[in-house]
């Protein structure tokens, strides 16, 4: 009798704080089967802050159980909101109304989230006459808070932190606000969001033009709560009404098209691979990894495309195929911002060198992820180069097993994870568990998917 083949395995290790991920992989196995990927980082978020804003109840059905809109429903139940304890997909929220959360007694903790923190600094700067102190994790910490610190400013905001006002711990006492044309130096839903949130709270009409359009959550989610949001689109611009009534709603959040890019990409580049994946929200602000991963000539198949409270969904179905090499870059990046490390592994496996530029903003992400995924795939032999703004990767490569590291990022984290399948050799993933800030089951969900 033949021996079986040794088959792929997955082992995760506790290691101090942390867990590692032992990665032993065989050269026969595929991922095969339907999954539904947890709900939308982004718009979770913005579900649990505009409900917390709103008069009445807002219900949440799908909402993402992990770590980060963990860290905003506690921030914002330190400020009075309600909310139904996060253990099962449906979700209350019993708002206070736009200008009454109430003064926390204690720090605002948004984890690693920086969502929670620059959306949250825009809705604290006009709370008159209220102290506030926001804090994070290491990694937030150290990531700029000026792109949000100064528009406020502008509006009037009163905000105290390190290095000149642009690291937090940072400190916010509520003042009243006038509203203001902001022309953003970069193209960021976060620093949008902040000022648009922020002018929810100024009389008059604020807008925020960008120099690309980046994912418009906030604006759609204003509106169904009953906001005056108008869009430019020619000119990249949205414009909020100051002192709306804001009402509860009934959100249904979509599957996070960020945490099905993991999906996307290891049943690409797996052969045999085919992989249904219900339920995913298509909004065209972050659809840039569909763009990117059709330009490589990727077998995906959009189905079933619906709308669903205001976002569009759909089905995608994935099988594997040859990729091709391709330039990545300009308006495209905001629009697969957080896809590039998972994209960098796609590119490992097509014909020809991927160029990905114009991406400098990934230097100040959960860690700066060009040189994380540089390293940390080059010491499993890839060809990659880091640039100033973005990496060129040689495809067409085979990966050894490596000690490889997420830097505590769950993108990291994810991406490293499915680069390790594809590898000859053992490879040891420290800090894996970093997944659980938008993806608490991914490593579960990749067991069950292995055939
Ligand atoms: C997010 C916006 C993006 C993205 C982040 C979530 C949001 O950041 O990277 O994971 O929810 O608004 P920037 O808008 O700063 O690029």
């Amino acid at each position: 009798m033949s021996e079986p083949a040794s088959s792929l395995s997955l082992e995760l290790q506790p290691q101090g704080n942390h867990q590692c991920l032992q990665v032993t992989p065989s050269s026969d196995f595929c991922l095969r089967g339907t999954l539904k990927v947890p709900g939308d980082k982004s718009i979770s978020h913005r579900s649990l802050m505009l409900g917390a804003l709103a008069e009445g109840e807002t219900s949440i059905e799908g909402l993402l159980l992990g770590e980060d809109p963990c860290s905003t429903a506690a921030c914002f139940t330190a400020m009075g909101a309600k909310i139904s304890e996060l253990n099962s997909t449906l979700i209350t929220v019993q708002g206070v109304g736009l200008g009454n959360l109430q003064e926390p007694t204690n720090i605002l903790d948004a984890g690693n989230s920086g969502t929670t923190m620059r959306l949250m600094m825009g809705l604290l700067a006009g709370q008159e006459g209220k102290f506030f102190t926001v804090t994070g994790d290491d990694s937030l910490r150290s990531r700029p808070m000026s792109r949000v610190v100064k528009p406020l400013e502008m509006m009037g905001a009163q905000i105290w932190g390190r290095a000149d006002n642009s690291r937090a711990p940072l400190a916010i006492r509520g003042h009243k606000l006038q509203s203001i044309h902001y022309q953003s130096p970069i193209a960021s839903a976060q620093v949008k969001s902040a000022v648009l949130l922020a002018g929810l709270l100024a009389a008059g009409e604020t807008t925020v033009t960008e120099p690309a359009l980046s994912r418009d959550h906030s604006e759609r989610m204003l509106r169904a709560f009953g906001a005056t949001v108008q869009i430019d689109p020619e000119t990249k611009s949205a414009t909020v009404t100051g002192w709306p009534k804001l009402t509860g709603q009934k959100v249904i959040v979509p599957g996070d098209i960020s945490s099905a890019a993991f999906w996307l990409v290891a049943a690409a580049i797996i052969p045999g691979s085919e992989l249904l994946l219900t339920n995913v929200g298509v909004n065209p602000t972050r659809t840039g990894i569909l763009d990117a991963l059709a330009l490589m000539e990727a077998d995906i198949e959009l189905l079933n495309q619906r709308d669903v409270t205001g976002e569009p969904v759909a089905d995608i179905r994935v099988r594997a195929s040859q990729l091709r090499a391709c330039k990545i870059g300009g308006d495209l990046i905001p629009r697969l911002v957080d896809e590039i490390p998972i994209l960098a592994v796609a590119a490992l496996f097509a014909q020809g060198t991927t160029v990905i530029s114009d991406a400098e903003e990934l230097r100040v992400k959960e860690s700066d992820r060009l040189s994380v995924m540089a390293t940390q795939l080059g010491k499993m032999g890839a060809k990659i180069t880091e640039l100033p703004d973005g990496l060129e990767i040689s495809g067409g490569q085979s990966l050894s097993g490596a000690e490889l590291d997420s830097f505590t990022d769950h993108r990291i984290a994810m991406s490293l994870a499915i680069a390790a399948l594809t590898a000859k050799g053992v490879s040891r993933l420290h800090r894996a568990d970093a997944a659980s800030v938008s993806y608490p089951d991914f490593f579960t969900s990749l067991q069950n998917l292995i055939a």
